[in-house]
């Protein structure tokens, strides 16, 4: 009878240790943090626990750590008061949650130290109070991401330690507002999800051939003519077009409304006007802009379109000149993206304003560029002097490179590895996006798998694809890697017409992206992101996004207008 107890405790023993591990499992934390200790303790009880901040904690900590324990309160059923305390050095209390300013710490960084009384988060800047509340969420049960109380769920954070910091200080993702258009709450509803894998750069992609979504106040008809369609080509089918007026933009109240949104969630936004090329938006409405003369129009099918702007006609430098002077004042990023991709000369070699101007700048070809590939790259440096005495620094597509970049230019790298290895070697703080990693509007499966998704452009970039980007592994050389600024996932959405649609292609590989923008090199697990996605699809679902759910096995977007090739 000894025996059989003491072997019982031993087992109990035993089970306790695997729950132990289990639990340590069960950090389902993405992007996973820097570093996770656990310590001996018991857990912390979250629900009903005091939350202090500290009173250097400026607005935005105070609302993201007001925002934290309103969620808890919600989730758990139980009120956490709000005390914001009077004096730093003697008022610290020795429970509940308290958020403490350290001026020390890098920026966008925390530390988060939890014991059975205590959940002690430290930060130098917003971002890194904001961070703190997510990882503290990502602790807590899924259902602190919704609005209502849930009973029987455990609302304890296990005794640990928890020290982060970014790998990279740009974390970006885009969005393609142009091809078609997201309302402002879609638009937040974005923003809100990137929050939540602490990116901390929102690329809003602004204009293009297909309309153009800004409003500028000196030209009306940028708005009235440039941004609706006469109709949406269907599929691949671009000689004919759907017949719907299709359009829309944003005023400039609902701008800055996004921007302020944004800043609230730590992330930065970023305007592109992508020029010299992808402006029939603009040719529409101010067809005197272009080589011709017209008539443009907004077009209805995707693709590359030989009609841009026309350098060589003076009013193109003053009409992006007010845009540029309107656009400044909504947005106050430090950046400015000019796009600069895809850019055909054909116009500028039959147009005489551009050869005009190409003899007077007296720009020759040479054996690496035509005169026309000089002429783009001097729009480029114009565009840069003119927000440079903004203040501003320009990001453009790696076409830019093209010619002579300008000091100060910060390079996006798209097109394959090849332009993230020559940007860096060239020097230029380089943001990486190459098409094979990181294009979200590629299918997530394979040829057979896509047969149950919606119609897409094409390529295969599943969920592990993205998770298993290395920057590092494409620019090799250590001095160039010095210049990579970060990375960004893109979401072009030509073939992507609804929300849900939207969102089936940013999740889950949003989740594997912020892995390759966050956490430390050689840190990625791929079973550990599989794991923590199961909890994280319950996230969406509670926070009511869609998600693919290949990776579960339950392919498909049920209800999704076209599937298939
Ligand atoms: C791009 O994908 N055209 C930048
Ligand atoms: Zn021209």
């Amino acid at each position: 009878m000894k025996f059989i107890k003491t072997a019982f405790a031993a087992l109990l023993l035993l089970s306790a240790f695997t729950a132990m591990a289990k639990t340590e499992k069960k950090i389902e934390i993405l992007p996973y943090p820097t570093s996770v200790e656990f310590i001996k303790g018991s857990d912390f009880k979250a629900s009903g626990a005091q939350f202090y901040m500290d009173p250097a904690l400026d607005s935005i900590s105070r609302l993201a750590v007001a925002r934290l324990a309103d969620k808890l309160s919600s989730a758990s059923g139980k009120i956490s008061p709000v005390v914001v305390g009077l004096s730093v050095q003697s008022r610290i209390p020795s429970k509940g949650f308290v958020f403490v300013v350290d001026k020390k710490m890098a920026p966008e960084s925390y530390t988060l130290a939890v014991n059975g009384k205590l959940a002690l988060v430290k930060a130098s800047d917003a971002r890194g109070f904001l961070y703190a509340t997510q990882t503290i969420r990502q602790l807590l049960p899924a259902e602190i991401y919704g609005k209502t109380a849930v009973s029987g769920l455990k609302w304890t954070i296990p005794a640990l330690i928890i020290e982060d910091t970014p790998r990279f200080g740009y974390r970006g993702m885009h969005l393609d507002c142009s091809r078609h258009f997201w309302t402002v709450d879609e638009v937040k509803k974005y923003l809100d999800i990137m929050a939540v894998y602490k990116l901390n750069t929102f690329h809003w992609h602004l204009t293009d051939d297909q309309g153009w979504r800004v409003e500028i106040k000196k030209y009306p008809r940028l708005t009235e003519v440039g941004a609706y369609r006469a109709g949406t080509a269907v599929k691949r089918n671009f000689e004919t077009h759907d017949g719907l007026v299709y359009g829309g933009f944003y005023t400039q109240d609902q701008l800055r409304d996004v921007v302020a949104y944004a800043k609230g969630l730590g992330i930065e936004v970023i305007p592109e006007i992508d020029l010299p090329g992808h402006m029939l938006g603009v040719l529409a409405a101010y067809p005197e802009l272009g080589c011709t003369g017209g008539p443009y129009q907004v077009w209805t099918r995707w693709g590359v379109s030989d009609d841009v702007l026309c350098p060589g006609k003076g009013q193109m430098f003053t009409f992006l000149q007010d845009v540029f002077d309107e656009l400044c004042e909504i947005f106050p990023s430090k950046y400015i993206h000019i796009g600069g991709d895809e850019c055909p000369k054909e116009r500028w070699k039959n147009c005489p304003d551009c050869q005009r101007l190409i003899k007077e700048l007296g720009i020759v070809s040479d054996s690496t560029h035509t005169a026309e590939m000089y002429l783009q790259n001097y729009v480029t440096m114009e565009v840069q002097k003119y927000l440079s005495g903004k203040g501003r620094k320009i990001i453009g597509w790696d076409e830019i490179l093209e010619g002579k970049l300008g000091e100060g230019a910060t390079v996006m790298a798209w097109r394959r590895d090849a332009a993230c290895i020559k940007s860096t070697g060239l020097g230029f703080p380089t943001i990486l996006t190459p098409m094979s990693y990181c294009y979200f509007d590629f299918y997530q499966s394979d040829n057979e798998g896509r047969k149950e998704e919606p119609y897409g452009i094409g390529g295969e970039l599943p969920v592990e694809k993205v998770y298993s980007f290395e920057p590092a592994d494409v620019v090799t050389d250590p001095e160039s890697q010095k210049h990579i600024l970060g990375v960004q996932a893109n979401l072009w959405t030509e073939y992507i017409a609804t929300n849900d649609h939207l969102e089936y292609m940013l999740l889950p590989r949003l989740a594997a992206l912020s892995e390759v923008q966050w956490s430390p090199k050689g840190s990625k697990d791929i079973e550990r992101l599989k794991s923590s996605l199961e909890k994280h699809f319950r996230i969406y679902e509670i926070m009511g996004y869609k998600a693919n759910h290949r990776i579960q096995g339950k392919p498909g977007l049920p209800g999704a207008q076209f599937l298939g090739e």
